[in-house]
């Protein structure tokens, strides 16, 4: 074949395949379009149903309150207790997956304002291990302070750290076995303060590190042993983390226990 006539050949080739990719090109643009905005109706019916839950779950906490009332009042009545305590946790419970529920689906469609504050560190997770007393004395564990001396004010959104911080420490409970302390740290780094949680608990499997932060991720050791549990706390804690700096890390060595860590800026 002629030299000339080849080069034709192969530029009418090159232009078929050209537009062939062309159309593909427009055609997976069409694909992922559609794919976005149905996952954005998906996030917004989230949100409806999560938001929904709210009112039925008030109204369940308010009969709580009364049912509670009554039981103090008469002794009689005495023997509900136990079975009132645990509708009050449940209740906390389903209160955190709400929360936890409706922020994942914000922050992933880009939609959480932070609503930063300063806050005396010292106090702050003071008063995050009073939140947690019932928790740690139920499970007869030691939940522990341990902050540098001084350590600076910091700034964060108080209400999604003290779930990120509560997530970390129920997890730290559950996964505890072997020695019942749990400590809170927090430590100067150049501008920022580290927060700590530190279990001596079972430790994490290398293999399943990563895994455990992505969304409904959880260590196949321990799918089993908590069914009620759904593989959102650390997902939520990365989402939340990442909002405020360089999101979370995990130093964990199996059978010796864990420590999750993340910072926050420090206010001069
Ligand atoms: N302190 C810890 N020690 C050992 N394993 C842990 C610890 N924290 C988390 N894990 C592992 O990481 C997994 C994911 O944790 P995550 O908090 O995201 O979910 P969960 O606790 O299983 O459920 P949820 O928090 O949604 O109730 C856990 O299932 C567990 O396997
Ligand atoms: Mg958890």
């Amino acid at each position: 074949m002629p030299v000339l006539q080849q080069k034709i050949n192969y530029h009418e080739l090159f232009e078929g395949q050209k537009m062939e990719a062309d159309k593909e090109i427009k055609q997976l643009k069409k694909e992922i379009k559609k794919l976005k905005s149905e996952s954005e109706e998906m996030r917004l019916l989230i949100d409806f149903v999560v938001h929904d839950l709210k009112n039925p779950l008030s109204t369940i906490e308010m009969n709580y309150e009364i049912i509670n009332d009554a039981i103090e009042e008469d002794g009689s009545l005495q023997k509900y207790s136990g079975v009132n305590s645990l509708i009050k946790s449940q209740i906390i419970r389903m209160k955190g997956l709400i929360l936890e529920l409706l922020n994942i689906s914000r922050i992933e469609g880009s939609r959480l304002q932070l609503n930063p504050v300063t806050v005396n560190t010292h106090e702050f997770l003071q008063s995050i291990v009073e939140e947690n007393a019932g928790l740690i004395k139920n499970n007869e564990m030691n939940l522990i302070l341990k902050t540098d001396s001084p350590v600076p004010d910091v700034q964060l959104d108080e209400a999604l750290i003290r779930r990120v911080l509560a997530n970390l420490i129920v997890n730290a409970v559950n996964h505890s076995v072997s020695s019942p302390e749990i400590i809170l740290h927090a430590n100067k780094k150049g501008k920022r303060v580290i927060f700590s949680v530190e279990d001596f608990g079972t430790g994490i499997p290398k293999k399943d590190m990563k895994k455990i932060f992505e969304k409904f991720g959880q260590s196949p050791k321990n799918k089993n042993e908590k069914r009620e549990n759904h593989g959102l706390g650390l997902y939520f804690c990365k989402l939340v983390t990442q909002l405020h700096g360089d999101g979370i890390k995990v130093k964990s060595t199996e059978g010796k226990g864990s420590t999750f860590s993340f910072s926050v800026p420090s206010v001069p």
